[in-house]
């Protein structure tokens, strides 16, 4: 398994592309099912997540093509048709390496008049139900039978009629499922309190672009009109947030200063005021967002919460930072029951945090020393870098195939920046 290895202390500076939304690219992928014409994404990040959709997608018998690109090019151009679908069963070797997986449900009931996925189980983060997938499918009329281990999901007379749902917890993956099985239902859907993030505003358009009527897109009530087929569309995926906020996160720990091109800094409210307050400068420049920091970090005090506000997935980067400012910060994760697996690795290098439940305390300490530690899950394992970065001495992240789940040749972009990191393999 590969490693990376960090020499810390090093200044980042320069600019960097942000690559395609890898939580957007991964419910537009299935989006191919719902037609038999060609979809075509633009700007598909280069990650494992995106290679195992695509061998998913091929299991069901959906041909796959990738535009010739130069290997020093960031993302691909993929072209998915799914002509015939020769198989709508989601298999348990495929769905357990990615839970993503479970985002065929909806597109392929839709498309089949029914669905076998294998339950994705849990994962280190939490033990992520599908309890709401499942709900909000049955409300537009479908029936749901689960057996070893696998939901099957059934549309009466092969449509659904339609219905509404509302959202007891917000989901986006639900939110999701719902939306692609809504496109061509014989009625109307109707959603509440669905969730609002940018990935999701970026499906909305996608299926629009295939043909798709939809009402409300950006906001919590969601009204979708069935239409009787989509057909193809060729889209480009939306920049990737929590890329961006990972490396504002980099360049601020190094008293750096970088340019995230392509970055929307309108998504990114909720990091940019967080990191604000934690004394970073933040603006919107053309075509991106210019981080910029002076080694002076103020402690923070916040709360995960879903769009508009802090993202979760930003937490762990965010406390990486967090250990290096002068003072308190208290931090509570909202959305998931075991998202401080960085904790331990963090104080292995010199950090005072400690947690209670949902939340974490992080004392602010004038330095951190580089140490051999281990990858848990992706974005515990990027905070890790982050610390490394700014640690003295050296650092050794292990078990990098999480990191290469949602960061598009992490090594290269940090390099560019002038950080000292080599990846190694095979320990
Ligand atoms: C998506 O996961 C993202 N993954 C996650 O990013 C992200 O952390 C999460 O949304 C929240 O923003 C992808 O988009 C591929 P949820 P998802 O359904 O859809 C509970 C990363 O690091 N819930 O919004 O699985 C759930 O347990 C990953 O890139 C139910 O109870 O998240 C959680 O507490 C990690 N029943 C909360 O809702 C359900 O049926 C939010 O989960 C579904 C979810």
């Amino acid at each position: 398994m590969d490693k990376i290895i960090i020499h810390g202390g090093k200044r980042l500076s320069g600019t960097i592309p942000v690559s395609g939304a890898k939580n957007s690219a991964l419910t537009l992928i299935p989006c191919a099912l719902l037609t038999d014409e060609p979809l075509t994404l633009r700007n598909l990040p280069r990650l494992a997540d995106i290679d195992g959709f695509q061998h998913l997608m091929n299991q069901f018998g959906v041909s796959t093509s990738i535009a010739g690109s130069r290997p020093e090019d960031f993302g691909r151009v993929m072209t998915f048709e799914a002509t015939r679908i020769t198989s709508s069963v989601a298999p348990y070797e495929l769905v357990r390496k990615m839970r993503a997986s479970i985002l065929v449900l909806g597109p392929m009931l839709a498309r089949m008049g029914e669905a076998t996925v294998s339950l994705p189980g849990g994962c280190a983060i939490g033990n992520r139900p599908i309890d709401l997938h499942l709900k909000v499918l049955e409300a537009m009329g479908a029936q749901i039978e689960m057996a070893a281990g696998y939901v099957r999901a059934i549309a009466p007379d092969g449509g659904l009629p339609g219905g509404e749902f509302d959202f007891p917890v917000i989901s986006v993956g639900a939110t999701e499922n719902a939306l692609m099985a809504a496109a061509t239902a014989s009625g109307t859907v109707r959603l509440r309190n669905a969730a609002r993030e940018p990935e999701i505003v970026d499906l909305c358009n996608l299926l629009v672009a295939m043909g798709a009527e939809i009402e409300g897109i950006g906001q919590s009530d969601l009204t979708i009109h069935g239409v009787k087929r989509l057909h193809g569309a060729t889209y480009r995926v939306m920049p990737d947030r929590i890329e961006a906020g990972s490396y504002a996160c980099a360049a601020a720990i190094t008293g750096g200063e970088v340019t995230l091109a392509g970055a929307r800094p309108e998504e990114m409210s909720a990091t940019s005021h967080a990191l604000r307050n934690a004394g970073v400068q933040v603006e919107a420049v053309k075509g991106g967002l210019h981080v910029a920091a002076n080694g002076a970090l103020k402690a923070v005090n916040l709360s995960t919460a879903p769009y508009p506000g802090f993202a979760t997935d930003m937490q762990a980067q965010l406390m990486a930072l967090l250990c290096r400012a002068e003072g308190t910060s208290v931090l509570t994760e909202t959305i998931f029951e075991n998202r401080y697996m960085h904790v331990p690795e963090l104080n292995r290098m010199g950090a005072q945090i400690e947690t209670s439940g949902r939340t974490a305390i992080v004392h602010g300490v004038a330095g951190m020393h580089g140490a051999e530690v281990m990858a848990t899950d992706l974005r515990a394992s990027m905070s890790l870098v982050i610390a490394g970065l700014a640690a003295t001495g050296e650092t050794q992240v292990h078990r990098l195939y999480h990191l290469d789940r949602g960061y598009e040749r992490l090594e290269e972009k940090l390099a560019l920046l002038g950080a000292d990191v080599e990846r190694v393999g095979g320990d």
